[in-house]
């Protein structure tokens, strides 16, 4: 028998911590600054339940009908046709996501360990740039510490769903949910905070344009976690009960919260230590140059409260991005079980080894492999830039034709109403979307990343 999601909180525990990571914590604010602020803030949460959630919702519906792996998903639902292409590229994509991911989600250890071992204090704002390059660019030292977060998450997934997923899913996202609160209210009452808070609710709408609502959208896809069949492969736990609407908005609402909560840990924080948000301060390099810089400065004449905020920050970010490496890695291990026949723990283990070495790779093109470089980008750009701009977006497209035009309305219909024993509005709506504009709104992201427009 397939194993199963024993409660409808965890179900929405494992989906709501595959769609909170790094998207949330790191990519979120990055975007929020560079597009403005407030106005793109009310953006982004119009994409997420106007198209997010309808996708998600397909994810689900794919998921949960067929009971399979998203490869044998669409086999099962679509036999014969070629619709098998998009459950294969979402496993390829599930492959090439994990490879970089978790060379940044292993920083992230090396620096909760720097703010454990008190490592940042008394540094200042032109020791975090070179703490970071020699620590990047060292051949193994951020090895390790992917090694690390690779098997951090094969020890979870090689459990297997209930008791794995499900289980883990259960602890780390009250954990993560105590931190975020306890991170806002710490930085919301710093003194200079102010500024930072306004940034993030008057919205200024002279700064929108198209480009500003497309960002929304990735973003929006990416935080998520939609377009590859994670969530799909996840719904494939959920039981007969599970009510896939209720589900589907819980997971939206609290995806969005901890990304406006990091908002309000980021921008306060960052205001009080003397960064101006207008001028893009707040660059890629958020994470790992700028906060740990910014918790310094923040805390200045109290260096206790520093090493608490860093320590505790660092550990947030861990926790999330280690609930969504899960979910990465279940794609394939489910994948390769599935359809391969292989035992969980041997598949799990064949996704474990090669996303370590594709994740060395990934990682040495910050160091020694610098100078390599295809169609101008690094090999971790390269893996970043072709699944957030490419795989991910053709996965989402095709997944909302499916639904809207391929399946049947009367399964669909079933599902969400779980055989008629729930009361669903909106359906009419849902293939609306799903039919037009989803698909048109993805090819919008698709054709601005690709600087077509
Ligand atoms: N949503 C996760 C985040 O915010 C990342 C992620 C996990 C993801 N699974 C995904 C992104 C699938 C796209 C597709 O960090």
């Amino acid at each position: 028998m397939r194993e199963n999601f024993g409660s409808k909180i965890g179900a929405v525990l494992a989906a709501a911590g595959s769609a909170v990571g790094l998207g949330n914590i790191w990519r979120f604010p990055i975007e929020t600054g560079r597009n403005g602020g407030a106005a793109f803030i009310l953006i982004y949460i119009g994409c997420i339940f106007l198209i997010g959630l309808p996708v998600m919702l397909s994810e689900f519906v794919i998921g949960r009908s067929s009971q399979a792996n998203t490869a044998g998903a669409y086999r099962k639902l679509a036999p014969g046709t070629q619709w098998k292409w998009v459950g294969r590229l979402g496993v390829f994509t599930g492959f090439v996501i994990m490879s970089y991911y978790v060379v940044v989600a292993g920083w992230t250890i090396q620096y909760a360990w720097l703010a454990l071992t008190n490592q940042f204090a008394g540094k200042t704002a032109e020791d975090f740039p070179v703490i970071f390059s020699q620590f990047a660019s060292n051949p193994w030292q951020p090895i390790v510490c992917l090694v690390i977060f690779v098997w951090l998450t094969h020890y979870v997934v090689v459990k297997g769903v209930t008791r794995g997923i499900e289980r883990w899913s259960k602890v780390l996202m009250p954990m993560l949910f105590i931190l975020v609160m306890g991170l806002v209210i710490g930085a919301v009452s710093m003194p200079g905070a102010k500024a930072g808070i306004s940034f993030l609710l008057q919205p200024d709408f002279s700064k929108v344009n198209g480009g500003v609502v497309l960002n929304a959208m990735g973003q929006a896809f990416y935080s998520l976690s939609l377009g590859m069949g994670c969530l799909c492969t996840y719904a494939s736990y959920f039981n007969r009960q599970t009510s896939l609407a209720r589900t589907a908005l819980n997971v939206c609402v609290i995806d969005t919260l901890i990304a406006l909560m990091a908002g309000f840990i980021i921008f306060p924080a960052a205001s009080a230590a003397g960064y101006h948000l207008q001028s893009g301060d707040i660059g890629a390099s958020l994470l790992f140059i700028t906060l740990p810089n910014v918790f310094q400065q923040a805390f200045a004449h109290l260096p206790l409260l520093s090493y608490v905020f860093s320590l505790l920050f660092y550990l947030l970010v861990i926790l999330a991005a280690l609930t969504s490496t899960i979910s990465l890695h279940e794609v394939v291990t489910s994948y390769m079980t599935e359809e391969f026949g292989f035992r969980r723990s041997r598949a799990a283990l064949v996704e474990t080894v090669t996303c370590m070495l594709l994740g060395c790779i990934c990682s040495l093109s910050f160091g020694p492999l610098q100078n390599h470089k295809l169609a101008g980008m690094t090999i971790f750009d390269l893996f970043d830039w072709t699944s957030s701009n490419l795989l991910l977006p053709i996965g989402g497209m095709f997944i909302s034709i499916f639904v809207g035009w391929y399946l049947k309305r009367e399964l669909v219909k079933g599902e969400l109403t779980n055989n008629g024993t729930l009361r669903v509005r909106g359906l009419r709506v849902l293939i609306f979307i799903l039919r037009f504009v989803a698909p048109l709104a993805i090819l919008g992201i698709f054709l601005n990343q690709l600087h077509l427009f």
